[in-house]
């Protein structure tokens, strides 16, 4: 399935289930090798990221078994840190395994994760934060290798939020020798999901969500029965499909409380949201309004993996919307297909866009270039006149467990090819 064809203009309609999430899933599947039993991860997300993961757990030596709502993790057979698939190479996520096996191992071999699309991902704090704990790094060639004889606990402050950067000091430091006080830490939710991964497996973790964190290592973790998060990104993505084509939908079990500055966006640009025990229900107006001033920023700002869904958004909208990223340096390939689609968009410098809403997209090819951009050529995709085809799908079902299926049952004339 290479390609998705949208024929626009329908309102979507009905409910849709929200998925687990990717980001929560792969750090928690990574932490499942720090303990001696199994664990069993519930509401894992069927997406090609979390395949990738569980290739790389079974090459490590991990027994791993889909079940039918998760995967059960079995680590007792880990043998060694040498990570060779092609998995790591395109998978960023493969990083937050880097914290777990030196937690678990002390070495870790693999090709260095490299960069991709939206930006030059350098893994910099990772290595300054992991060898205050001890660890050794050597590049050579494609590939990194870390060693470790004895991981201890420090104090280490991150230069900036990264979310892998934190995910890989709390898998190290659950396992290293004496407490690690963290500051300047992430606190996107995903990292709470961690958090809370470990403390079911008998870890303890002060802070959680909040910008220092305590993690006190040297406890022995047994496997648990956890269950991953909703994905507050696909509940997002949907959530503005429905502005876009202006309809009336329930995002059944979306982390509405994750969402906040999501969902302010979304009642600016005209949307009617209601929090239930069931999850988000929204309505569109028929035509979004503007979204103003746009700014992505570290949770819990507007978060930078739905920036390009509102920029879809923001081009069949009334009025003008700028929209500024700050977390990557090149999130914004996704300008060129919606301008082929006709959408109004001046670049105002690499990190900044004038989006000038038009009433109509038109139907034509596009490609899609990375996950979130793919994502959001299908959004815009819904209100545009006549027939739209998306190639480089590939990407999308990274981390959409089945984005066609999802709008079709919403009432999208939508097949995948
Ligand atoms: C995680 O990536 C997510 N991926 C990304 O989602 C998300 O966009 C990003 O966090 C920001 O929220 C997963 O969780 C698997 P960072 P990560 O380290 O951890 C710079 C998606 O679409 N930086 O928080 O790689 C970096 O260049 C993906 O699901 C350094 O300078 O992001 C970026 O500018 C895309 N040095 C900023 O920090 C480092 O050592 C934030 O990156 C590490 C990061």
């Amino acid at each position: 399935m290479e390609s998705i064809c949208v024929w626009g203009g329908v309102a979507l309609q009905g409910k849709v289930h929200i998925q687990g999430s990717k980001n929560a899933a792969l750090p928690v599947l990574a932490a499942t090798l720090l303990t001696g039993d199994s664990s069993y991860i519930r509401n894992c997300p069927r997406i090609s990221d979390v395949h990738a993961m569980v290739s790389l757990l079974r090459e490590l030596g991990c027994e791993v078994n889909w079940k039918e709502d998760g995967v059960l993790v079995n680590p007792a057979g880990i043998c060694l840190g040498e990570m060779k698939s092609d998995a790591v190479r395109c998978m960023r996520s493969s990083l937050c395994l880097l914290g777990a096996l030196l937690g678990r191992c002390g070495e870790v071999v693999m090709e260095h994760p490299g960069g991709c699309v939206i930006g030059s991902r350098p893994i910099d704090l990772h290595i300054a934060a992991l060898e205050k704990m001890g660890v050794s790094f050597a590049v050579e060639g494609s590939r990194l290798k870390a060693v470790v004889k004895r991981l201890h606990g420090a104090e280490i402050r991150l230069e900036k939020p990264s979310v892998g950067a934190t995910e890989n000091v709390i898998l190290a430091g659950v396992m290293a020798e004496g407490d690690t006080i963290l500051h300047g830490a992430a606190r996107e939710p995903e990292i709470c999901a961690l958090c809370r991964y470990l403390e079911n497996c008998g870890a303890l973790i002060e802070g959680t969500g909040g910008e220092t964190l305590a993690i006190h290592g040297g406890r022995t973790l047994y496997g648990t029965d956890y269950r991953v998060p909703s994905d507050r990104i696909v509940a997002g993505t949907y959530l503005f499909a429905c502005l876009v084509s202006g309809g009336n939908i329930l995002l059944e079990d979306a982390p509405a409380s994750e969402m906040e500055s999501v969902l302010r966006l979304c009642e600016q640009m005209g949307g009617h949201v209601c929090i239930s025990e069931e999850g988000i229900y929204v309505q569109g107006p028929a035509v979004p309004k503007a979204g103003g001033y746009v700014r992505t920023a570290a949770y819990p700002g507007f978060p930078t993996d739905l920036q390009s869904v509102a920029l879809a958004t923001a081009s069949v909208a009334e009025g003008e919307t700028v929209i500024e990223e700050t977390i990557f340096e090149n999130r914004f390939r996704i300008v060129e297909e919606l301008r082929r689609m006709g959408a109004e968009i001046e670049v105002l410098n690499d990190k900044k866009v004038l989006v000038r809403g038009v009433p109509y997209l038109t139907g034509c090819e596009v490609e899609a270039k990375e996950l979130r951009g793919g994502a959001a050529l299908t959004v815009a995709a819904l209100r545009a006149e006549g027939r739209t085809t998306i190639t480089g799908c590939s990407y999308i079902y990274r981390g959409y467990e089945n984005i066609c299926r999802d709008f079709k049952e919403l009432g999208a004339r939508i097949i995948s090819v």
